[in-house]
C-alpha cells in the first residue's frame, strides 16, 4: 500500500518526537511491504519565521494531497504577545477547520507498569481505559465575534460560544459508534454545563435524542465541573466521554495524568473525508505541546507521537495488524522498565528521545520477524 503523508513537525519538541515517529513508521513500511511517501512542511513558529504565516497555502495544499497529516506541536513563548493572525496556534485551527476535522479522539489508558508513575493512587487508576471525544471545529475556538476593543469604560474583550444541532449530533453519534465498537463498558458520558449555558442545554437535548436511537449504549450526562472531579475520583468508570471543544481541551490535560504523563497520549482528528481504502483523512498529533523548557535536550518522550502512528494506521489505512504491532511495542518497552525522564523512577531504565525511538524500532522488528 502507498502511504502518502504530510509531515508537519512544528516547533520545539514537535521536531524531536516526529523524527522518532517517522523512524518507526519507516520500519513498519519496510517490514510490511508498504511504500512510505512523506512530504515535510513548516507550521507554527517555524512557518512564521520562514514564511510570515503560521501555515502557508502551499502547505495546506500539500496536506490536502495526502492521506493524512502527522503533526508535532506548535507554539513558542516568543509569540505569546503576538496578534492572533501571527500566532503559531493558528496553523492548528486552519488545519482543523480547513479539513473539517470535527472529531478529536484522545484515548487514555493506564498501563499497570505505569501505575506508580502517576500522582494518583494505583487502586484509583486500575482499569482506566477511556476515549475522550472532543468536538474540534466549533464553540469558543471559532465563534464570532471574538475580539478585543476599548470603549469609554476601558479595555474589553469578547469570545462567542456557538453550537448548532448538526455539530452536536455528528460528534455525539460518533461517540456512540465508538462505544459500540470498543471492548468497553458500553457507556457514553456527555459532558456539558447545562445548568448555566444555552449551548450546553442544546447539547444535552440533542445528546439525549441520539441516546434514544442507541438503546444498547448507556448514556449519562455530567456537568463539566463534576466531570473534572470524577475523572480523579473514579476514572475507571468512564468509557467514552464526549464534550465540546474547550471542555475537551481542559479535561484531556487532566485525563493525561491518569496515563502517567502527557508524553504518552496520542490523538486523532477526523472528519468525513474517506479515501479509496475506505479509511479516513485525519490529522494525528500528540496532545502535548512544544515544551520549550526541554527543547533540544533530547529527553522528550516520543511515545505519544509514536502512538499516533497506531491511530493513523488504523483510521486512515485500516491496517489493524500494523497498528497493533506498534501499540504492543510501546507497552513492551514500558513493561520492560524503559522510561524517558517524564516517567522515570528509581529501578527503571532512563532513556533519551532517540534511544526510546530505537527501542520501539527494535521491538517492532522483533515482533514482525517472529
Ligand atoms: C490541544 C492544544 C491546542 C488546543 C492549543 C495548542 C491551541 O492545547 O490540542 O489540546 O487548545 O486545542
Ligand atoms: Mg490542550
Amino acid at each position: 500500500m502507498l502511504l502518502k503523508l504530510a509531515v508537519l513537525p512544528g516547533d520545539g519538541i514537535g521536531q524531536e518526537v516526529t523524527t522518532e515517529a517517522l523512524k518507526v513508521l519507516q520500519v513498519i513500511a519496510q517490514e510490511f511491504g508498504h511504500t512510505l511517501e512523506t512530504e515535510h512542511g513548516l507550521v507554527g513558529g517555524a512557518a512564521l519565521d520562514a514564511q510570515g504565516v503560521p501555515i502557508s497555502d502551499a502547505t495546506m495544499q500539500m496536506c490536502k494531497d495526502s492521506d493524512g497529516i502527522l503533526f508535532g506541536a506548535v507554539g513558542l513563548p516568543k509569540f505569546d504577545n503576538a496578534p492572533m493572525d501571527k500566532r503559531p496556534e493558528l496553523a492548528l485551527f486552519r488545519l482543523r477547520k480547513g479539513f473539517e476535522l470535527y472529531a478529536n479522539l484522545r484515548p487514555v489508558k493506564n498501563l499497570p507498569a505505569l501505575q506508580n508513575a502517576s500522582n494518583l493512587k494505583p487502586e484509583v487508576l486500575a482499569g482506566v481505559d477511556m476515549v475522550v471525544v472532543r468536538e474540534l471545529t466549533g464553540g469558543l475556538y471559532f465563534g464570532k465575534p471574538s475580539e478585543r476593543y476599548t470603549d469609554a469604560e476601558g479595555r474589553k474583550a469578547i469570545d462567542t460560544l456557538p453550537y448548532s444541532e448538526i455539530e452536536i449530533a455528528r460528534i455525539v453519534r460518533l461517540a456512540f459508534e465508538l462505544a459500540r465498537q470498543r471492548n468497553g463498558k458500553k457507556r457514553v458520558t456527555s459532558v456539558d454545563k447545562a445548568n448555566v449555558l444555552n449551548t450546553s442545554r442544546l447539547w444535552r437535548e440533542v445528546a439525549t435524542e441520539i441516546g434514544k436511537e442507541n438503546p444498547d449504549i448507556e448514556l449519562d450526562h455530567l456537568l463539566v465541573d463534576s466531570a473534572a472531579m470524577n475523572l480523579i475520583r473514579k476514572p475507571a468508570a468512564f468509557d467514552v466521554l464526549v464534550t465540546e471543544n474547550m471542555f475537551g481541551d481542559i479535561l484531556t490535560d487532566e485525563a493525561s495524568m491518569l496515563a502517567g504523563s502527557m508524553g504518552l497520549l496520542p490523538s486523532a482528528s477526523l472528519g468525513t473525508t474517506r479515501n479509496s481504502y475506505g479509511g479516513q483523512f485525519g490529522m494525528y498529533e500528540p496532545i502535548h505541546g512544544t515544551a520549550p523548557d526541554i527543547t533540544g535536550q533530547g529527553i522528550a518522550n516520543p511515545l505519544a507521537a509514536i502512538a499516533c502512528l497506531g491511530m493513523l494506521l488504523r483510521s486512515t489505512y485500516l491496517l489493524e495488524k500494523e497498528a497493533s504491532v506498534i501499540e504492543t511495542a510501546i507497552e513492551q518497552a514500558l513493561n520492560e522498565g524503559l522510561r524517558t525522564p517524564d516517567l522515570y523512577q528509581p529501578g527503571t531504565t532512563k532513556l533519551g528521545t532517540t534511544e526510546m525511538g530505537n527501542a520501539i524500532v527494535e521491538r517492532v522488528r522483533v515482533a514482525v520477524t517472529k
